[in-house]
C-alpha cells in the first residue's frame, strides 16, 4: 500500500513538470483570461486524488466527499488536519487521507483548496425517500427545539452553501458521506471541529441524522 502510494506520487510529480511547462508556453500567447487553476494543484488533483474524488472533485462514489465548489479555506484546513507531524498525531483521523496528504506541502494544500473551490459542483444524484426528506428539511431549517438541536441553516446557510471561512458548504453532498461524518462526530472519532458539531450531533437521534443527510444531498 505504502509502495503503491509512493508510486502514484512519483507518477503525479513526473507528470506535473511537463504539463506546467506547456501551460507557461501557451499562456505567453493568450490574452488575460479567467483566473487559471493554481499551478500544480490541477496536476495533483488529476494524478493523485482523481481516483476517488474525480479530476474536478465531483466524486460519484457516495463514500467519497464531493469537493467541487467547497470553500477553499475549509478544504485547506481539512488537508492540514489529516496530516500528522513528527510531534503531533493528525487532528482528523482517516488512514486513507492521511497517506494522501503525507507528501503535500502547506502551499500544495492551499492551492488544492483554491482549485476545488473554483470547480462547479455536480451535486449528488442518489434518490432519497420523500418522507425522510421532509423530516430532514424541517430539522435542517428549524432544528429540534425540544432536544436542543440547533438549525443547521444557522451555520451552514439556508441554501447549504456554508459561511466562509469556518462553516463548510454541505448542499448536494452525498448522503452516505454526510451520515458517516455525523456518526464520526458523535463517537468522537472526528473531533477537529472545536466541539461544535460534536455537541450538535449528540442531541440528534439516528433517524434525524439519516433524514438530514438525505435532505442535504438534495439541496442545490
Ligand atoms: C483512495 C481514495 C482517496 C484518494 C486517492 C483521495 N481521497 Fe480524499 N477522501 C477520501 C475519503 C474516503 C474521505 C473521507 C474521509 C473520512 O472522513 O473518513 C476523503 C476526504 C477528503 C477531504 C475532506 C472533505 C470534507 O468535506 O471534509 C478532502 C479535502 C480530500 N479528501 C482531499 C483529497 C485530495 C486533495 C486528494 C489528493 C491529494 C485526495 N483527497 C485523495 C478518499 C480519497
Ligand atoms: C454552531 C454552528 C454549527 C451548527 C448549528 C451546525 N454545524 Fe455542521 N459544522 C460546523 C463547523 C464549524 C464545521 C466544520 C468543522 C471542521 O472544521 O472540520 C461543521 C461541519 C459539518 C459537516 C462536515 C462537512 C464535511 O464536508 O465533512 C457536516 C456534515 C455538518 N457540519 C452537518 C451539520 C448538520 C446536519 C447540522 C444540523 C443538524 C449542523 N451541521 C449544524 C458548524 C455548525
Amino acid at each position: 500500500m505504502k509502495m503503491f502510494k509512493n508510486m502514484v506520487m512519483l507518477a503525479a510529480l513526473a507528470m506535473a513538470a511537463p504539463l506546467a511547462a506547456e501551460e507557461t508556453a501557451a499562456d505567453s500567447n493568450a490574452a488575460p483570461a479567467a483566473p487559471a487553476a493554481p499551478a500544480g494543484a490541477q496536476e495533483i488533483a488529476a494524478g493523485v486524488c482523481a481516483g476517488c474524488h474525480n479530476p474536478d472533485g465531483n466524486s460519484v462514489i457516495p463514500m467519497n466527499p464531493i469537493l467541487a465548489g467547497q470553500q477553499a479555506e475549509y478544504i485547506t484546513k481539512q488537508l492540514m488536519d489529516f496530516k500528522a507531524t513528527e510531534t503531533e498525531p493528525a487532528k482528523r483521523n482517516s488512514p486513507v487521507m492521511s497517506s494522501m496528504v503525507a507528501a503535500l506541502s502547506q502551499d500544495d494544500m492551499k492551492k488544492l483548496g483554491e482549485y476545488y473551490a473554483q470547480q462547479k459542483t455536480v451535486p449528488s444524484q442518489v434518490a432519497a425517500d420523500e418522507k425522510l426528506l421532509e423530516t430532514g428539511k424541517i430539522l435542517y431549517h428549524g432544528g429540534n427545539i425540544e432536544h436542543g438541536v440547533p438549525a443547521c441553516a444557522s451555520c451552514h446557510g439556508p441554501n447549504g452553501s456554508g459561511i466562509p471561512p469556518r462553516y463548510p458548504g454541505v448542499a448536494g453532498q452525498h448522503a452516505e458521506y454526510t451520515l458517516t461524518q455525523l456518526n464520526l462526530f458523535n463517537t468522537g472519532d472526528r473531533s477537529n471541529d472545536s466541539n461544535v458539531m460534536q455537541k450538535v450531533v449528540s442531541r440528534m437521534s439516528a433517524q434525524e441524522k439519516r433524514a438530514v443527510s438525505a435532505y442535504i444531498s438534495t439541496m442545490r
